[in-house]
């Protein structure tokens, strides 16, 4: 806690090391390399994010904020006054300050993986809401999503925007939800963003920035394992590639190698052919009724969906029913 924070605390279950280093020794090792997306956030990599949040291409940001801003008052109202508000993948908290306007929870606990990114972003929330109480919680949601002890009681609401969820594996996504709806139990919610299919230009321009944002923060994965796993990836051997599969419905982000090249890291030595590519992040969209339906598997139950004019960008609010 801090003379500016009163009310902020940290709880650090960040994931040991040795988890990232068996997850990138074994993705190498793959005939399909691939290296899961939750390892681009080192403290760069939540930055360079930050920075791909504003440049022009990527609508995401834009239409969810302006959703979360119109809609505000009807959301605070379907969670409710002295609700706990949990956010897995909290990022900067920007977009939870659109809600704290309207609404009036009895605690609010950030999560993400990227610790001290976490601390500074909820430190300045806590400065601007001095008496938001504030569970800052440093963790893997893939392993676990456990609230600190301390946590007041509260009817539990999940706010996961950004289109996190997408991330997953369609099935990845199913189980996630299970957990979100053991999470918030019975009569909990779960407001969620979710980007929408689109044109395939759309979505590969925005996940192409010409500023090169998107690209620098895919390199950025070879810098943190060059830094934290003694590697020696040459940044300049590999390129940024995204493009948008239309049979699965996702974009795919990868990193492909220039040229045939051995590289090390943590003593162990991989080849790659030119052209060859680690698979570094899918990030599937979802119509409406898809996603409705997904969650729906999980038991979550329907309430509210808020879009676009231009069938862009769905926030749902669902809950999970009592028996
Ligand atoms: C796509 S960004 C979204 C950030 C923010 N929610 C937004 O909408 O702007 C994903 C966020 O989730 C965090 N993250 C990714 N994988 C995670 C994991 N397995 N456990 C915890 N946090 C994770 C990242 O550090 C990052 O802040």
């Amino acid at each position: 806690m801090s003379a500016a924070c009163p009310k902020l605390r940290f709880h650090d279950y960040q994931p040991e090391l040795a988890s990232f280093r068996s997850a990138v020794l074994q993705g190498l090792a793959r005939d399909n390399k691939w290296i899961p997306p939750k390892f681009f956030y080192d403290q760069r990599g939540s930055l360079l994010f930050e920075a791909i949040l504003e440049q022009p291409e990527y609508y995401l940001p834009k239409v969810e904020r302006q959703l979360l801003q119109t809609h505000a008052a009807e959301m605070a109202e379907l969670i409710g006054p002295g609700s706990v508000l949990i956010e897995p993948g909290s990022g900067n908290c920007e977009k939870v300050r659109l809600l704290l306007a309207a609404l009036s929870p009895a605690a609010y606990v950030p999560m993400d993986i990227s610790g001290d990114f976490l601390f500074t972003s909820a430190h300045e929330l806590g400065t601007d809401f001095p008496r938001l109480p504030i569970y800052a919680t440093c963790l893997d949601f893939t392993h676990t999503m456990n609230l600190p002890g301390n946590v007041p009681d509260g009817r539990r609401v999940l706010f996961f925007p950004g289109s996190s969820l997408g991330n997953f594996e369609p099935v990845e996504a199913q189980h996630f939800l299970l957990r979100a709806g053991r999470l918030v139990g019975a009569g909990g919610g779960l407001l969620i963003g979710m980007d929408r299919k689109k044109d395939k230009r759309v979505l590969e321009a925005a996940y192409n920035d010409r500023a090169g944002i998107t690209a620098d923060f895919n390199l950025n994965l070879l810098a943190r394992i060059n830094q934290q796993l003694d590697g020696d990836f040459d940044l300049d051997a590999f390129a940024h590639y995204a493009c948008y599969n239309e049979l699965l419905g996702r974009i795919e982000m990868h990193l492909t190698s220039l040229k045939l090249q051995l590289v090390e890291v943590a003593g162990q030595s991989f080849q790659f052919l030119a052209g060859e590519r680690i698979h570094t992040e899918n990030s599937y969209k979802y119509d409406p009724a898809e996603f409705v339906a997904l969650a729906q598997t999980a038991g979550f139950r329907n309430c509210r969906f808020w879009t676009d004019e231009t069938g862009q960008f769905g926030i749902y609010y669902l809950v999970f029913p009592h028996d």
